[in-house]
């Protein structure tokens, strides 16, 4: 028959043919767009071609019996609703085709009046069931959207509270010419030589990070003695030594920087155990902060400072070849070796280039 466009489709499936003719009369007066299928197997061929809303089912069939027929039709056409139609005294196999996702079932002589009504629920329980499932797809969705929306805003707060904090450093830096540049400096170099040594690009984020943040500490030391020309005392060394612990005191609050605390905490610890807060010694220094340490030893002596000229930076190298294995772990060393000659090479520090900030 002709394909109503929008009409409801139903599949008749019935080895009788007079009852298959009286139900698909029935049918099209009701507007329905109506398949018919003599078998089993032509049932199944019908729902591989059409897009069936209900299947009409006798149970009662030579080759494939309806209670068969159920189970292959749905995993064809998930969305179908099922109505069979049972002899008086089958209703055993009516039940059994209930369980196997029938909806309803109606036994013969089929009153036609009752045929419409049971239609009627059958089609209603599926709509409902994919709205069901179209609300749950919607919200999984929204879930999802919802929970990467969470996702974005975390990272975006802190992204802030790593630019405040870098904006509370570069106040810091800019009282202090000798300083000025001094953190985004180590921070790059320290990020190069974490790359160099091979770490995970997170960590190498995080080496980037520490270097950014790892003179915050200095916010707890006095201006005397920040801007004091000339030797501190021992009680002034010993103040500016606690810049390390207050840095990592500040971050504190800061969960999401994690290892970064650690890195600024240990960036004046020394290879052989003789540097501070903690004496660590060796591997037992986080290496985030072992290479903090080079890049900063790299920074003071290859910028100017109040008791020193600035040094080349083949100079530089060879005065830290001597503290490579006391002060410097060997092997940021020979990294800090190689990325230097990179860049030298690359025409980064050549005469012509801009001169680092003082
Ligand atoms: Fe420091």
């Amino acid at each position: 028959m002709a394909d109503l466009p929008n009409a409801v489709s139903v599949l008749v499936v019935d080895d009788e043919e007079p009852i298959r003719s009286a139900l698909k009369r029935f049918l099209v007066q009701q507007h329905f767009d109506v398949q018919a299928a003599a078998s089993g197997d032509e049932a199944l061929a019908a729902l591989r071609r059409h897009k069936i809303a209900l299947m009409l089912c006798d149970i009662r069939m030579p080759g494939t019996s309806g209670v068969d027929l159920v189970p292959q039709a749905i995993e064809i056409e998930p969305d179908l609703a099922v109505l069979m139609l049972s002899a008086v005294n089958d209703a055993t196999s009516a039940a059994l085709c209930m369980q196997r996702g029938a909806m309803d079932y109606l036994t013969k002589p089929i009153e036609l009046a009752d045929l419409g009504r049971a239609i009627h629920r059958a089609l209603k329980q599926r709509e409902s069931l994919l709205q069901q499932r179209h609300l749950n797809q919607w919200l999984k969705e929204e879930v999802t959207t919802s929970r990467a929306e969470l996702e974005r805003q975390r990272q975006q707060l802190e992204r802030i509270s790593i630019a405040t904090l870098e904006a509370l450093v570069n106040a810091l830096e800019a009282k202090d010419p000798y300083l000025r540049g001094h953190s985004a400096r180590v921070a790059d170099l320290s990020a190069t030589l974490a790359a160099e040594l091979g770490l995970a690009d997170e960590q190498v984020d995080q080496v980037r990070v520490a270097g950014r943040l790892h003179d915050i500490g200095k916010i707890g030391t006095r201006e005397t003695v920040m801007n004091k020309q000339g030797p501190l005392t021992p009680e002034e060394y010993e103040h500016v030594k606690q810049h390390v612990v207050i840095g990592s005191q500040i971050l504190a609050p800061l969960a999401h920087l994690g290892a970064v605390i650690d890195m600024v905490r240990s960036h004046h610890e020394r290879w052989d155990g003789s540097g501070y807060p903690d004496g660590l010694r060796g591997a037992d220094i986080p290496q985030g902060g072992r290479i903090l340490a080079a890049a900063e030893v790299y920074d003071a002596l290859s910028t100017s400072r109040p008791y020193q000229e600035k040094l080349t930076p083949e100079a530089t190298l060879e005065r830290m070849r001597d503290l490579a294995g006391s002060v410097i772990d060997p092997k940021v060393f020979e990294a800090l070796a190689t990325v230097t000659g990179r860049r030298r090479s690359l025409v980064f520090l050549d005469e012509g280039s801009p001169e680092p900030s003082l």
